[in-house]
């Protein structure tokens, strides 16, 4: 069964809160017509913000790499007011924010005059449970363009990612590329052979998740090995723990990977992960 998903009771457009069904974009909004966009989500753990400015910067290089003349200056006030005014201060929320290139006649080049369009809101999201699930996925060919380090909101290559694996009972899909391993379809991949972590290194074919970072610092602080180095698909077998990191998703240990209709690996939460996830709950309950 699909989780279905609410709306937030209110949300800031350009410079105002306002009802969901009272906000509107032109139909001439670039996000509508090309996906002419960046996107951010941002944990609240019990109304606390978690490595904030390590969301503002990824914000920061996304406008600069698609040349979205906007000032991220204002984001920070307003994602902690979005949690107040939603009454989640004390509450576990994350906040969602997009800005778009805005609204212009329709061209393919970029025009000089458009004015961004921001929208932002908070919602709830449980970030207590996450430790005790195990999550079923399977792994497809990586079908994304070659700048998955910018956080656009052109998903559609992730959203069928995302829905082949729900619609057919797993919980995500693992992408590859050229024999090796991407990143999941909304979430990055940490394999642990031998007692070594390895994950993807930070280029254009992933995004450079703020969870990935503070995974690789406990894995520094704990002194355990870890390498970034992109992980065939062929030695999948040889796994011993495999999980996955995002803002919501956090640290989510997997329990097994079918590719092709076939299960090429299955394990139960190993040691390394566990570890990883207390020290993780450390970080963001301090
Ligand atoms: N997804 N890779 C992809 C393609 C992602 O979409 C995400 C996050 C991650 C993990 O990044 P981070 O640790 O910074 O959340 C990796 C967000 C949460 C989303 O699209 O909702």
């Amino acid at each position: 069964m699909k989780n279905k998903k609410t709306y937030p009771a209110e949300v800031f457009l350009n410079d105002k809160w306002k009802k969901p069904e009272d906000a509107f974009v032109s139909v001439f909004d670039r996000s509508f017509m090309f996906g002419d966009g960046i996107y951010e989500v941002t944990p609240f753990y019990s109304g606390k913000p978690f490595r904030l400015q390590d969301h503002l910067a990824r914000v920061r290089y996304c406008l600069q790499e698609m040349s979205i003349d906007f000032n991220a200056s204002i984001l920070e006030g307003l994602m902690l007011e979005a949690v107040k005014r939603s009454s989640f201060s004390s509450e576990d929320a994350a906040v969602y924010l997009q800005i778009s290139r805005g609204k212009a006649p329709r061209s393919h080049f970029i025009p000089e005059d458009a004015e961004p369009t921001l929208l932002l809101y908070a919602f709830r999201v449980d970030l207590s449970n996450f430790k005790n699930r195990f999550w079923k996925v399977m792994a497809s060919e990586d079908l994304r363009w070659h700048r998955c380090d910018i956080k656009s909101t052109a998903l559609l290559a992730n959203t069928m990612a995302n829905d082949a694996a729900i619609s057919a009972g797993y919980d995500e899909n693992l992408l590859f590329r050229n024999g090796v391993f991407t990143e999941g379809s909304h979430t990055t991949i940490f394999f642990v052979k031998d007692d070594v972590v390895y994950t993807h290194p930070e280029d254009r074919q992933i995004l450079s998740g703020i969870t990935r970072k503070v995974v690789i610092e406990l894995c520094n602080s704990l002194e355990i090995p870890l390498k970034e180095e992109a992980f065939p698909v062929a030695k999948l077998s040889e796994v011993d723990e495999i999980f996955l990191t995002g803002t919501t998703t956090q640290i989510a240990p997997v329990s097994s990977v079918t590719i092709e209709g076939k299960e090429v690996f299955t394990s139960q939460k190993g040691e390394i992960t566990r570890l990883l996830q207390e020290e993780f709950i450390k970080r963001t309950r301090r």
